[in-house]
């Protein structure tokens, strides 16, 4: 079904049909905007900023280009297109029709996961409210704000499905999502990662290469998702969060770029030299990397986990790309992990693979990440580089599954604790570090001019030249 823009809150789902629906999200809108205005993107509410819309939700074409001041930005509520006689692709109902209600059964559990999901969207936007103040550039300006206005959408998404399948209790979630806030103390956002504020844009690249990458997978195994409404919401997002993904990559890539190009021209790797010359030494961006992957290894849960065995069995979550298994029941085949023995080293442990979702999921997180590496070690290759970029090991640094508190070195081999609070400063950015990347967060906002630290895109936003306008200043 095409999008109707005429709408108040725009939308492909028919809203019109259904009035009770649509006056509670008429009633949620105003608090949605009010929200937006104190708490997302500080001091350029009133530009005009060159964003995206979707227009149609097929895979060809969906976005619209144009000047918007954010708070006009039209959020609405855009499904993927409904798959004829959908089965429920895993679990013990496979090959059973998808559900297009919640099972009373699962209300509250499904309820929990669309909660979950839908908090972290808002929190990330609060998290990154001030970089505006603190651009590269005006490119780089207009794609923070495409991510955040987009990671609203995303909430427009869990909201809907709140008030449309959740009735009161619903209703309520969708409320307390504008009232939990990033690093509220008294209040804060559902996972930890996302009560971090995000102070500068290598942070921000970082977090936007791997966590809205976990976002990825995330989405990927809920829209595999026997509750179909569910499935076609996530399956759309998909399809925003892959700029998200992009900025991180190419953000992550143009910094290497640039402190390459400074290597060359001094002829060192030294990285106080470096400093002096105001570009991030590469050891620096490697902890950087080990500080954020660590982290978002931690947002799949457990490696063995009972919630996710229970959310698969039910049909309520799978794994990404479910049908590229082969076994989709997960009870008859044995999955083995590697764990820490309590005497300093490691030993297996074979558990039934349903109760190992989580490990696979994140697996196929962490091949999908090295991409972007592979792609930044090639530009230290051409330039004749010898250091490398690496992930550092799925043990190290972990705070959930069994390695939880485990010292290990990147390798992830265990050491003592005392050895990594040794050599911390060798894993993870110092304060120095970060204090140092901070100090390079000077605005630069003349059309087409870059931070020093950073190189330009290879290309600028929908056919438009890198020099070009994308955001208009007040
Ligand atoms: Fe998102
Ligand atoms: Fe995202």
């Amino acid at each position: 079904m095409s999008i109707d823009y005429q709408e108040r809150i725009p939308n492909n789902v028919d809203l019109n049909s259904d009035r009770r629906l649509q006056r509670a999200l008429e009633h949620w809108q105003p608090k949605f905007i009010d929200w937006w205005k104190e708490l997302g993107p500080e001091s350029f509410q009133a530009a005009d900023v060159f964003l995206r819309t979707a227009v149609s939700v097929d895979a060809q074409g969906w976005a619209s280009y144009g000047f918007v001041k954010m708070p006009d930005y039209r959020w609405g509520i855009f499904l993927a297109d409904r798959v004829a006689d959908r089965t429920i692709g895993f679990g013990d109902e496979m090959g059973k029709p998808v559900w297009q209600e919640v099972p009373g059964e699962y209300r509250s559990t499904l309820r929990r996961l669309i909660v979950t999901q839908g908090d972290t969207e808002p929190a990330s936007v609060e998290q990154q409210r001030r970089l505006g103040l603190i651009c590269p550039s005006l490119y780089d300006l207009r794609n923070l704000f495409q991510v955040n206005v987009e990671e609203g959408r995303h909430l427009w998404a869990m909201v809907y499905l709140l008030h449309a399948y959740f009735g009161r209790d619903g209703r309520e979630e969708a409320e307390e999502m504008l009232y939990r806030h990033a690093g509220d103390a008294n209040n804060p956002r559902i996972l930890s990662t996302f009560n971090e504020p995000i102070d500068d844009w290598l942070s921000f690249f970082m977090f936007t290469y791997f966590t809205d990458r976990d976002g990825k997978y995330q989405l990927k195994s809920l829209a595999e998702s026997a509750f179909d409404p569910l499935s076609r919401t996530c399956t759309f997002m998909l399809t925003e969060e892959a700029h998200h993904m992009f900025v991180g990559e190419t953000g992550i890539g143009r910094v290497v770029q640039r402190t390459v190009e400074k290597m060359q021209e001094l002829k060192s790797d030294d990285p106080a030299l470096l400093r002096r010359h105001g570009v991030i030494d590469l050891p620096t961006v490697q902890r950087y990397i080990n500080f954020w992957f660590s982290s978002a290894l931690d947002l799949f849960g457990a490696e063995i986990s009972s919630n996710a065995a229970n959310y698969f069995g039910t049909g309520l979550k799978g794994r990404p790309d479910e049908a590229s298994y082969a076994d989709h029941s997960l009870l008859a085949t044995e999955h083995t992990l590697y764990r820490p023995d309590g005497k300093g080293g490691v030993e297996a442990e074979t558990v039934v693979a349903r109760s190992a979702v989580n490990h696979m999921t994140r697996d196929a997180y962490a091949k999908d990440c090295e991409i972007g590496v592979k792609r930044w070690n090639r530009t230290l290759e051409k330039a004749g580089i010898d250091f490398r970029f690496q992930l550092p090991s799925d043990r190290f640094r972990r705070t959930i599954g069994v390695w939880a508190n485990v010292p290990t070195d990147t390798q992830g081999n265990p050491i003592s604790a005392a050895e990594f609070e040794r050599r911390r400063g060798e894993f993870l950015p110092s304060a120095e570090d970060r204090a140092y990347v901070k100090s390079l967060m000077q605005p630069v906002t003349e059309p087409g001019k870059m931070a020093a630290w950073i190189a330009p895109p290879a290309r600028g936003i929908d056919n438009k030249p890198v020099e070009y306008e994308y955001v208009h200043l007040q």
